[in-house]
Protein backbone atom coordinates (compact mmCIF):
# COMPACT_ATOMS: atom_id res chain seq x y z
CA UNK A 1 0.00 0.00 0.00
CA UNK A 2 1.03 3.31 -0.68
CA UNK A 3 2.04 6.08 1.89
CA UNK A 4 -0.67 8.63 2.93
CA UNK A 5 1.72 10.72 4.40
CA UNK A 6 5.26 11.81 3.06
CA UNK A 7 7.58 13.89 5.00
CA UNK A 8 10.05 15.45 3.74
CA UNK A 9 13.00 16.59 6.14
CA UNK A 10 15.62 16.10 8.64
CA UNK A 11 16.78 13.16 10.15
CA UNK A 12 19.83 13.77 13.21
CA UNK A 13 21.57 11.61 15.93
CA UNK A 14 20.81 13.17 19.19
CA UNK A 15 23.21 12.99 21.59
CA UNK A 16 21.81 13.61 24.96
CA UNK A 17 23.39 15.00 28.14
CA UNK A 18 20.77 14.79 31.34
CA UNK A 19 21.94 17.76 33.38
CA UNK A 20 20.53 18.95 37.11
CA UNK A 21 21.03 22.67 35.77
CA UNK A 22 22.73 24.18 32.62
CA UNK A 23 26.36 25.24 33.32
CA UNK A 24 26.98 28.48 33.54
CA UNK A 25 29.31 29.87 31.36
CA UNK A 26 33.40 28.42 32.28
CA UNK A 27 31.25 26.10 34.68
CA UNK A 28 32.14 22.22 34.98
CA UNK A 29 29.41 19.95 36.21
CA UNK A 30 28.58 16.87 36.67
CA UNK A 31 25.66 15.22 34.45
CA UNK A 32 23.63 12.70 35.14
CA UNK A 33 23.66 10.64 32.16
CA UNK A 34 24.70 10.99 28.38
CA UNK A 35 22.35 8.92 25.85
CA UNK A 36 22.06 8.71 21.88
CA UNK A 37 18.50 8.33 20.15
CA UNK A 38 17.34 8.26 16.98
CA UNK A 39 16.18 11.98 15.93
CA UNK A 40 15.33 15.27 13.88
CA UNK A 41 12.40 16.81 13.52
CA UNK A 42 11.82 14.79 9.87
CA UNK A 43 12.10 11.42 11.58
CA UNK A 44 10.47 12.15 14.85
CA UNK A 45 7.50 13.67 13.10
CA UNK A 46 7.86 10.30 10.31
CA UNK A 47 7.78 8.34 13.27
CA UNK A 48 5.12 9.71 15.60
CA UNK A 49 2.42 9.57 12.46
CA UNK A 50 3.43 5.98 12.02
CA UNK A 51 2.89 5.21 15.37
CA UNK A 52 -0.87 6.34 14.88
CA UNK A 53 -1.18 3.89 12.19
CA UNK A 54 -0.53 6.29 8.84
CA UNK A 55 1.11 4.83 6.17
CA UNK A 56 4.24 7.27 6.16
CA UNK A 57 7.25 7.75 3.29
CA UNK A 58 10.58 9.55 4.44
CA UNK A 59 12.39 11.47 1.73
CA UNK A 60 15.57 12.91 3.47
CA UNK A 61 19.47 12.37 3.57
CA UNK A 62 21.93 10.47 5.87
CA UNK A 63 25.87 10.08 6.02
CA UNK A 64 26.91 6.77 5.01
CA UNK A 65 28.24 6.27 8.35
CA UNK A 66 26.94 4.42 11.61
CA UNK A 67 24.48 6.47 12.74
CA UNK A 68 23.29 7.22 8.95
CA UNK A 69 22.61 3.01 9.30
CA UNK A 70 20.53 3.10 12.63
CA UNK A 71 18.59 6.24 11.62
CA UNK A 72 17.58 4.25 8.77
CA UNK A 73 17.08 1.28 10.31
CA UNK A 74 14.77 3.06 13.38
CA UNK A 75 12.86 4.31 10.94
CA UNK A 76 12.13 0.83 9.33
CA UNK A 77 11.34 -0.64 12.35
CA UNK A 78 8.25 1.69 12.53
CA UNK A 79 6.90 0.51 8.95
CA UNK A 80 7.86 3.73 7.34
CA UNK A 81 9.03 3.86 3.61
CA UNK A 82 12.96 4.77 3.46
CA UNK A 83 13.59 3.70 -0.17
CA UNK A 84 13.80 8.09 -0.50
CA UNK A 85 16.51 8.26 2.57
CA UNK A 86 19.34 8.68 0.11
CA UNK A 87 23.06 9.09 1.49
CA UNK A 88 25.13 12.81 1.10
CA UNK A 89 28.80 13.44 1.05
CA UNK A 90 28.73 14.15 4.47
CA UNK A 91 28.63 13.07 7.93
CA UNK A 92 24.91 12.31 9.10
CA UNK A 93 23.37 15.26 11.02
CA UNK A 94 23.93 15.44 14.74
CA UNK A 95 21.90 17.16 17.68
CA UNK A 96 23.72 17.84 21.00
CA UNK A 97 20.62 18.26 23.32
CA UNK A 98 21.27 19.18 27.16
CA UNK A 99 17.94 18.39 29.00
CA UNK A 100 18.05 19.95 32.62
CA UNK A 101 16.19 18.56 35.63
CA UNK A 102 12.78 20.01 34.86
CA UNK A 103 12.71 18.53 31.72
CA UNK A 104 13.33 21.52 29.56
CA UNK A 105 15.92 21.28 26.82
CA UNK A 106 18.40 23.12 24.46
CA UNK A 107 19.54 22.16 21.64
CA UNK A 108 22.29 22.70 19.01
CA UNK A 109 22.45 21.62 15.70
CA UNK A 110 25.04 20.12 12.93
CA UNK A 111 22.85 19.80 10.16
CA UNK A 112 25.62 17.43 7.75
CA UNK A 113 24.10 15.35 5.27
CA UNK A 114 20.29 17.42 5.70
CA UNK A 115 21.76 20.58 4.45
CA UNK A 116 22.60 18.40 1.07
CA UNK A 117 18.53 17.45 0.51
CA UNK A 118 17.88 19.36 -2.56
CA UNK A 119 16.93 18.78 -5.96
CA UNK A 120 17.53 15.14 -6.40
CA UNK A 121 15.51 14.91 -3.26
CA UNK A 122 12.53 17.10 -4.88
CA UNK A 123 12.09 14.12 -7.26
CA UNK A 124 11.99 11.12 -4.92
CA UNK A 125 9.47 12.96 -3.24
CA UNK A 126 7.47 13.23 -6.71
CA UNK A 127 7.09 9.66 -6.77
CA UNK A 128 5.70 9.64 -2.84
CA UNK A 129 3.14 12.66 -3.64
CA UNK A 130 1.89 10.70 -6.59
CA UNK A 131 -0.47 8.74 -3.46
CA UNK A 132 0.01 10.57 -0.65
CA UNK A 133 -2.68 13.38 1.13
CA UNK A 134 -0.50 15.13 2.38
CA UNK A 135 3.25 16.41 2.90
CA UNK A 136 4.75 17.49 6.07
CA UNK A 137 7.48 20.04 6.03
CA UNK A 138 9.94 21.36 8.94
CA UNK A 139 13.00 23.75 8.62
CA UNK A 140 15.91 21.37 9.39
CA UNK A 141 16.42 21.22 5.46
CA UNK A 142 17.24 24.06 2.97
CA UNK A 143 14.64 26.93 2.89
CA UNK A 144 14.95 26.38 -0.92
CA UNK A 145 13.96 22.75 -1.26
CA UNK A 146 11.05 23.40 1.49
CA UNK A 147 9.93 25.90 -1.18
CA UNK A 148 9.73 23.54 -3.78
CA UNK A 149 9.00 20.64 -2.03
CA UNK A 150 5.46 22.60 -0.76
CA UNK A 151 5.04 23.87 -4.21
CA UNK A 152 4.98 20.37 -6.09
CA UNK A 153 2.34 19.02 -3.29
CA UNK A 154 0.06 22.00 -3.26
CA UNK A 155 -0.05 21.41 -7.30
CA UNK A 156 -0.78 17.66 -6.74
CA UNK A 157 -3.42 19.06 -4.99
CA UNK A 158 -2.01 17.49 -1.45
CA UNK A 159 -2.46 19.08 1.89
CA UNK A 160 0.73 20.95 2.97
CA UNK A 161 1.69 20.97 6.74
CA UNK A 162 4.84 23.48 7.57
CA UNK A 163 6.13 23.37 11.27
CA UNK A 164 8.37 26.59 11.06
CA UNK A 165 11.33 25.40 12.99
CA UNK A 166 14.05 26.16 13.75
CA UNK A 167 11.95 29.59 13.78
CA UNK A 168 13.18 31.36 11.14
CA UNK A 169 11.64 33.89 8.55
CA UNK A 170 9.68 32.48 5.61
CA UNK A 171 9.89 32.95 1.54
CA UNK A 172 6.71 35.38 0.86
CA UNK A 173 6.05 33.16 -1.62
CA UNK A 174 5.37 29.71 1.31
CA UNK A 175 2.87 31.11 2.64
CA UNK A 176 0.12 30.61 0.36
CA UNK A 177 1.18 27.06 -0.57
CA UNK A 178 0.32 26.30 3.20
CA UNK A 179 -2.65 24.31 4.26
CA UNK A 180 -1.84 24.11 7.67
CA UNK A 181 0.89 25.92 10.09
CA UNK A 182 2.13 24.05 13.12
CA UNK A 183 4.38 26.06 15.78
CA UNK A 184 5.26 26.91 19.11
CA UNK A 185 4.84 30.30 20.71
CA UNK A 186 9.05 31.22 19.63
CA UNK A 187 8.36 30.52 16.40
CA UNK A 188 4.62 32.08 16.65
CA UNK A 189 6.30 35.81 17.85
CA UNK A 190 9.00 35.71 15.50
CA UNK A 191 6.77 34.79 12.27
CA UNK A 192 3.58 37.42 13.59
CA UNK A 193 6.07 39.86 15.14
CA UNK A 194 3.59 39.65 17.85
CA UNK A 195 4.43 38.88 22.13
CA UNK A 196 2.68 35.22 22.76
CA UNK A 197 2.53 35.72 26.33
CA UNK A 198 -0.50 34.33 27.19
CA UNK A 199 -3.79 32.59 25.65
CA UNK A 200 -5.13 35.46 23.97
CA UNK A 201 -1.84 36.82 22.45
CA UNK A 202 -1.48 33.41 21.21
CA UNK A 203 -4.88 33.69 19.63
CA UNK A 204 -3.98 37.08 18.15
CA UNK A 205 -0.94 36.01 16.59
CA UNK A 206 -2.16 32.96 14.77
CA UNK A 207 -5.28 34.87 13.36
CA UNK A 208 -2.41 37.33 11.89
CA UNK A 209 -0.59 34.16 10.74
CA UNK A 210 -3.96 32.61 9.43
CA UNK A 211 -4.61 35.77 7.52
CA UNK A 212 -0.71 35.49 5.70
CA UNK A 213 -2.19 32.24 3.85
CA UNK A 214 -2.92 29.11 5.81
CA UNK A 215 -6.11 28.07 6.21
CA UNK A 216 -5.70 26.63 9.76
CA UNK A 217 -2.98 27.86 12.36
CA UNK A 218 -2.22 25.64 15.76
CA UNK A 219 -0.22 27.28 17.80
CA UNK A 220 1.43 24.87 21.10
CA UNK A 221 1.86 26.66 23.92
CA UNK A 222 3.43 23.53 26.06
CA UNK A 223 1.40 23.44 29.83
CA UNK A 224 -1.34 26.24 28.74
CA UNK A 225 -2.27 23.84 25.94
CA UNK A 226 -3.02 24.38 21.94
CA UNK A 227 -4.62 27.61 20.14
CA UNK A 228 -6.68 27.06 16.88
CA UNK A 229 -7.72 29.40 14.29
CA UNK A 230 -9.76 28.69 11.26
CA UNK A 231 -12.22 31.12 9.22
CA UNK A 232 -14.81 30.10 11.89
CA UNK A 233 -12.40 31.72 14.71
CA UNK A 234 -9.92 30.79 17.32
CA UNK A 235 -10.91 27.95 20.17
CA UNK A 236 -8.48 27.02 22.87
CA UNK A 237 -7.58 23.35 24.27
CA UNK A 238 -6.19 22.47 27.59
CA UNK A 239 -3.31 20.62 28.24
CA UNK A 240 -3.27 17.43 30.04
CA UNK A 241 -1.47 17.80 33.73
CA UNK A 242 1.27 15.64 33.74
CA UNK A 243 4.96 15.43 35.27
CA UNK A 244 7.51 16.38 32.44
CA UNK A 245 10.72 14.42 32.74
CA UNK A 246 12.08 15.52 28.94
CA UNK A 247 10.30 17.85 26.49
CA UNK A 248 12.45 17.03 23.60
CA UNK A 249 9.81 15.90 20.53
CA UNK A 250 6.63 16.85 22.38
CA UNK A 251 5.57 19.28 19.39
CA UNK A 252 6.67 16.52 16.71
CA UNK A 253 4.65 14.53 18.64
CA UNK A 254 1.68 16.40 18.58
CA UNK A 255 1.92 17.26 15.02
CA UNK A 256 2.48 13.38 13.98
CA UNK A 257 -0.55 12.13 15.53
CA UNK A 258 -2.45 15.49 14.58
CA UNK A 259 -1.62 14.81 11.19
CA UNK A 260 -2.29 10.78 11.30
CA UNK A 261 -5.90 11.53 12.52
CA UNK A 262 -6.60 14.24 9.65
CA UNK A 263 -5.05 11.16 7.25
CA UNK A 264 -7.26 8.90 8.72
CA UNK A 265 -10.30 11.28 8.12
CA UNK A 266 -10.68 12.49 11.59
CA UNK A 267 -12.16 16.19 12.38
CA UNK A 268 -9.46 18.90 13.07
CA UNK A 269 -10.69 19.14 16.86
CA UNK A 270 -10.62 15.27 17.66
CA UNK A 271 -6.45 15.14 15.88
CA UNK A 272 -5.61 18.48 18.14
CA UNK A 273 -7.17 16.44 21.43
CA UNK A 274 -4.87 13.17 20.29
CA UNK A 275 -2.10 15.38 19.77
CA UNK A 276 -2.28 16.49 23.14
CA UNK A 277 -2.54 13.45 24.59
CA UNK A 278 0.09 11.79 22.72
CA UNK A 279 2.16 15.03 23.47
CA UNK A 280 1.26 14.64 27.58
CA UNK A 281 2.31 10.99 27.12
CA UNK A 282 6.10 11.54 25.07
CA UNK A 283 7.22 14.25 27.87
CA UNK A 284 7.03 11.76 30.36
CA UNK A 285 9.74 9.31 28.72
CA UNK A 286 12.92 10.40 27.88
CA UNK A 287 14.24 10.94 24.42
CA UNK A 288 13.01 11.76 21.24
CA UNK A 289 11.98 8.79 19.18
CA UNK A 290 12.47 6.73 21.91
CA UNK A 291 9.42 8.77 23.95
CA UNK A 292 6.69 9.03 21.26
CA UNK A 293 3.78 6.81 22.20
CA UNK A 294 1.73 4.20 20.38
CA UNK A 295 -1.85 4.40 18.90
CA UNK A 296 -2.63 1.46 21.14
CA UNK A 297 -1.51 3.53 24.49
CA UNK A 298 -3.77 6.56 23.60
CA UNK A 299 -6.32 4.31 23.13
CA UNK A 300 -6.05 3.24 26.56
CA UNK A 301 -6.36 6.38 28.02
CA UNK A 302 -9.95 7.21 29.60
CA UNK A 303 -11.81 9.40 27.01
CA UNK A 304 -12.75 11.79 30.20
CA UNK A 305 -9.06 12.72 29.34
CA UNK A 306 -9.52 14.19 26.06
CA UNK A 307 -9.25 17.73 25.99
CA UNK A 308 -12.20 19.69 24.34
CA UNK A 309 -12.36 23.00 22.62
CA UNK A 310 -13.34 26.39 24.42
CA UNK A 311 -14.36 28.92 21.52
CA UNK A 312 -12.72 32.01 22.15
CA UNK A 313 -14.07 35.86 22.00
O1 LIG B 1 12.19 18.36 17.82
C1 LIG B 1 13.16 17.60 18.49
C2 LIG B 1 14.33 17.35 17.59
O2 LIG B 1 14.97 18.56 17.30
C3 LIG B 1 15.40 16.46 18.17
O3 LIG B 1 15.16 15.10 17.97
C4 LIG B 1 16.66 16.97 17.51
O4 LIG B 1 17.20 16.08 16.58
C5 LIG B 1 16.28 18.29 16.86
O5 LIG B 1 16.22 18.19 15.52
Amino acid sequence: MPAEIAVFGSLNMDLVVRVPRVPEAGETLHAHAFMTNPGGKGANQAVACARQGARVAMVGRVGSDAFGQALTASLEADAIETAHVATAPASTGVALIMVDDSGQNRISLIAGANAFVGAEDLARLADDLAAARMLLLQLEVPMDAVLQAATLAHAKGCRVVLNPAPAQALPESLWDLLDLLVLNETEAALLSGLAVDDIAGAARAAEALRRRGPAQVILTLGSEGVVACDAAGCRHFAALKVDAIDTTAAGDTFIGALCAALARGESMDAGIALGIQAAALCVTRAGAQASIPHRHELQALATAERPAAVTLR
